[in-house]
């Protein structure tokens, strides 16, 4: 199937089971806003622990804060957000709409690179088992025609991004004779920039109003308050401030789903170091958060590092941990050396001292910063992913089932009476009664028992518990597993410390120690 195909099926299977649905539908939705329901809050409440256990839990030198999505204004003027967090923005005068001009001229380079795959499937089909594709790539003269003005148009566009050249961006997409999809017209304006900060007023009357601005990015709160933290929670660098919340992008190009939204969810942790330190920190925080990335077990080949060869003016290095989404593999993750830059400036806007004073050494310094910083919903779309499967069974039977890690899975146990008579529902409620002190529990008597299998592994459901008439003898019942369908017989008084086991988040963390 085609991996188009079985995005679409995700984002279907994600609003029929309750994961996630379109902001405001009975509305008509509003664009790139997304509500998660009755289990998609279960997975991502999940994922954010596990997230805030793996910072907060296993490391003593690491606090967290909640700081407020409003904040004052001159804190994004201090951060450069103000001036400088924009996309270049292009209108089609027929269609009336509005793009991001470095999006068309990706996917046009996206379109070249179509065009070679697409010789490269021909030939395979032709040469069959005698085809040697890295041959034919580097060989075939029509592929290397359709390379040579793929590199080229990439280097031009490199060069017109680092530059911040909007003409020549325009020039681009006339160059390369790129159609508006609406109207199918070249009828382009200007390139402007436009900044993605939503802004509001605070205050009641049109002349003490303010304008204030939704937070980007939850990282300003934490290096606005990393004095405070510092001096009440007694902290000696190295340390870091984590925090989880909201954040808010007006995004052009709003596309797949909700891997680019306008109302988004971070998790970012600032780990500051002492100057000249921070070119040690930055492997080994790359090295953690992969290694919290992979012990979720999609494969290791799910994973790579994209390090950036570009940086901004204050990072002296940078890289994203990508996963492999049906799209191809998208950052989830950025990891930056941010130097001192943000507590520098928020110094410099603000005129309040920001500096560590080093008991040890007698020196006082304004630390560096190494920051950590990954998108829930991200996180949330690639786990869905990588979890969503359809199998044909033996008997010819399809199945979809989502093979979510255990410990991020919303409804960790179903307890089903094999029969709806004979007592059998009245032992399997006192079961749940007991169960659910420790795990999100379903209790579930409607239809066969094959149907209700199904049921729970369309939405993720790790075990089942079956209680039967073997039950009401000895106390036992059966345990079956969502990936491999077998099923154990196991006592009652047992089923807490085996599953507890298997599906707590405690488990999961202990695997990254
Ligand atoms: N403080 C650094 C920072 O905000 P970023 O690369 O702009 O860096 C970090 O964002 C992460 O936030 C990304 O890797 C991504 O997971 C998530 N993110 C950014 N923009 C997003 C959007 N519009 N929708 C969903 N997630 C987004």
């Amino acid at each position: 199937m085609a991996q188009e195909d079985v995005f679409k099926k995700i984002v279907a299977h994600c609003k029929e089971y309750g994961f996630v649905f379109p902001s405001s539908e009975i509305y008509d939705g509003l664009g790139a806003v997304y509500d998660y329901g009755q289990l998609g809050v279960e997975l991502k409440n999940n994922i954010k622990q596990y997230w805030w256990q793996s910072m907060v839990l296993l490391h003593d030198n690491i606090v967290g804060i909640d700081s407020a999505i409003f904040m004052h204004p001159t804190i994004w003027k201090a951060s450069g957000h103000v001036d400088a967090f924009n996309d270049p923005l292009i209108d089609n005068r027929d269609s009336k709409k509005r793009y991001r001009a470095d999006v068309l001229i990706e996917d046009q380079i996206a379109k070249y690179d179509e065009k070679i795959d697409k010789e490269v499937a021909k030939a395979a089909k032709r040469f069959k088992e005698n085809f040697n594709e890295e041959q034919f790539r580097t060989t075939s003269p029509r592929v290397l025609e359709i390379q040579v003005k793929r590199d080229a148009l990439h280097e031009r566009f490199a060069k017109a991004m680092n530059e911040n050249n909007l003409e020549e961006l325009r020039q681009i997409i006339l160059d390369e004779e790129i159609v508006c999809p609406i109207s199918g017209t070249r009828n382009w304006t200007e390139v402007r920039q436009f900044n993605l900060m939503f802004s509001t007023e605070m205050g009641s009357t049109a002349d003490a109003s303010m304008k204030i601005y939704l937070r980007p990015e939850t990282a300003q709160g934490i290096f606005v308050n990393y004095l405070n933290v510092q001096k009440t929670g007694r902290m000696k660098i190295p340390f870091g401030i984590a925090q989880i919340g909201k954040a808010f992008r007006n995004e052009i190009v709003a596309r797949q789903f909700i891997f680019r939204m306008r109302e988004f969810e971070q998790m970012e942790m600032q780990f500051f170091v002492k100057p000249g330190t921070e070119l040690e920190w930055f492997p080994k925080w790359k090295e953690t958060r992969l290694k919290w990335h992979k012990a979720l077990g999609f494969g290791d080949d799910h994973y790579r590092f994209h390090d950036h060869e570009k940086l901004a003016h204050y990072a002296n290095a940078a890289t994203d941990i990508e996963f492999l989404m049906p799209f191809g593999f998208k950052e989830v993750e950025g990891i930056h050396s941010r130097t001192n830059f943000d507590l520098s400036q928020h110094q410099k806007y603000s005129g309040k001292k920001i500096e560590y004073f080093d008991p040890e050494t007698g020196e006082s310094y304004t630390p560096y910063v190494i920051e950590t910083s990954i998108g829930v919903d991200r996180m949330f779309l690639s786990i869905m992913s990588a979890s969503f499967d359809e199998e044909t069974l033996e008997n010819g039977e399809k199945r979809t089932v989502l093979k979510l890690p255990a410990a991020l899975a919303p409804v960790k146990l179903a307890v089903l009476p094999l029969l709806k008579k004979d007592g059998l529902p009245e032992k399997a409620r006192e079961i749940v009664n007991n169960l659910r002190f420790h795990f999100n529990t379903q209790y579930d008597e409607k239809d066969s028992i094959g149907k209700r299998y199904r049921r729970q592994d369309a939405i993720g459901t790790p075990y089942c518990i079956t209680v039967d008439h073997q039950t009401l003898e000895d106390n036992t019942v059966t345990l079956r597993n969502r990936d491999t369908m077998q099923q154990e017989r196991v006592a009652i008084d047992d089923l807490t410390g085996i599953i507890e086991e298997r599906v707590s988040i405690t488990s999961l963390l202990k695997t990254l120690i």
